[in-house]
Order: C-alpha cells, then sequence, then structure tokens
C-alpha cells in the first residue's frame, strides 16, 4: 500500500475515530486523533485556571504545553506533558469547552503545525473538523462522514459508559449540538466538506460496513 494521508472530518461523534482506527489498523498507518490534542490543551487550561479569553495567558500557557501519542497495548493514548490523559480528556467538563478553546487562532496555529510535522512521512489516517481542508489539503483521500444527531448521541452515551464516564443522554446531545455549531461557524477554519471530500452518512451502518465502504474508496485511489 502506497503512503498516502486520509482524511476524515465531520460532526462531533460521527464515527470518526472509530473509521480512523479501522482504517488505520487495516492499512498499517499511523493514526492522528486531532480532536484530542485540543482536548489536552483544553484539559491544561482548566487544571491550571488558564483564563482562555485573555491572548497572553494563552501564548503563554501554549509554551508549557507538549502533547504527544503513544500506542500502549494496542491503544492510542495521548500525553499532556508526560501525563497519560486518555481518559481525563473524555470527561464532560473537558468536551464542554473545547470548542471555544479551540476557536482560538493561536491554539489552532500550534496544533495545525504539530500536526503537519505528524503527517511529513505520510502514511497516516487523521480525523478532526479542519484535517481535508486546512491540515493536509492534499491528502489522496477525504471522507466527510455524516449520521442523525440522535444516533451520534446514543453512540457517545454507550462510548462514555464504556470509559467508566457517566452523563445524561440529555446533557450529551446539548453537547453535542453545540460543538457542531460553535465548530462549524468559528471564524478560523471552520468545519466544513472539502470539494474533493467524498461523503459518508454511516446512520444505518454498523462499523464493519462503514470500514468497508471507506477500504473501497482506497482500494479505487
Ligand atoms: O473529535 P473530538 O470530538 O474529540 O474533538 C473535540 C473538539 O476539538 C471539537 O469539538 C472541535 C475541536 N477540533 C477542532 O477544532 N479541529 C480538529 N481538527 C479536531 C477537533
Amino acid at each position: 500500500m502506497k503512503r498516502i494521508i486520509v482524511a476524515i472530518d465531520g460532526l462531533s461523534s460521527c464515527g470518526k475515530s472509530t473509521l480512523a482506527k479501522g482504517l488505520a489498523k487495516s492499512l498499517h498507518f499511523a493514526y492522528l486523533d486531532s480532536g484530542a490534542m485540543y482536548r489536552a490543551v483544553t484539559l491544561y487550561f482548566l487544571e491550571n485556571n488558564i483564563n482562555y479569553n485573555d491572548p497572553e495567558s494563552v501564548a503563554d500557557a501554549l509554551q508549557h504545553i507538549e502533547i504527544h501519542f503513544e500506542r500502549i497495548d494496542g491503544q492510542n493514548r495521548t500525553f499532556l506533558n508526560g501525563r497519560d490523559v486518555e481518559h481525563d480528556i473524555r470527561e464532560m467538563s473537558v468536551s464542554n469547552h473545547v470548542s471555544p478553546v479551540s476557536a482560538i487562532s493561536a491554539v489552532r496555529r500550534a496544533m495545525v503545525a504539530q500536526q503537519q510535522a505528524m503527517g511529513k512521512r505520510r502514511g497516516i489516517v487523521a480525523d478532526g473538523r479542519d484535517i481535508g481542508t486546512v491540515v493536509f489539503p492534499d491528502a489522496e483521500l477525504k471522507i466527510y462522514l455524516i449520521a442523525d444527531a440522535d444516533v451520534r448521541t446514543s453512540r457517545r452515551h454507550l462510548e462514555l459508559a464504556a470509559k467508566g464516564i457517566d452523563a445524561e443522554w440529555d446533557a450529551i446531545q446539548r453537547n453535542l449540538l453545540e460543538r457542531d455549531r460553535i465548530d462549524s461557524g468559528r471564524a478560523d477554519s471552520p468545519l466544513r466538506q472539502a470539494e474533493d471530500a467524498l461523503v459518508i452518512d454511516n446512520t444505518l451502518l454498523s462499523e464493519e460496513q462503514q470500514l468497508e465502504k471507506a477500504l473501497a474508496l482506497v482500494k479505487e485511489l
């Protein structure tokens, strides 16, 4: 398999990371979870009481943030300043602040630069909101995933429960819709479908079916 870049974008909880992980495994590529990076920055801001509405505080804090990924027992784990934060970044407290934090241009500049550095070797599947439009505009395959909002909420609910994170279905849906609104409406690199992206609606698809569809697209390249 040629070392290509696969970019997957879409609204919150539409199955991007499930598809990205599945594709990365099938193709023996690396997986880049760009949302985890914005979540890690948000966790840092919350834990250190950084006023993210103050540009100087943000610029200063960004100097003290180091994020990297490690694969441990076959799982992708996110590290913030040397600490495994894979669990903590999925908490609702982080979900409730991550959209305003990721709308800050200084934050985006820092994260996008790291993501592009990780993509240099190619052979990568990345998911997020601006992967096909801003981070890897020359990706060989761009997928724009869509799914019904109730289905997305139920999937998120199950996923959080499996991780031992307790959250009400309604609170999850409010958070998803609010993030969709902010992520799609922000001035700097809003979520949108790249012109050359292919749409997969997975509302009625199983994980295996969506992976099959995406692998078929890879084969067509
Ligand atoms: O993929 P996720 O739900 O874990 O992402 C969390 C938030 O991070 C999302 O609501 C918006 C932001 N994000 C972004 O702005 N750009 C990306 N490429 C990925 C995520």
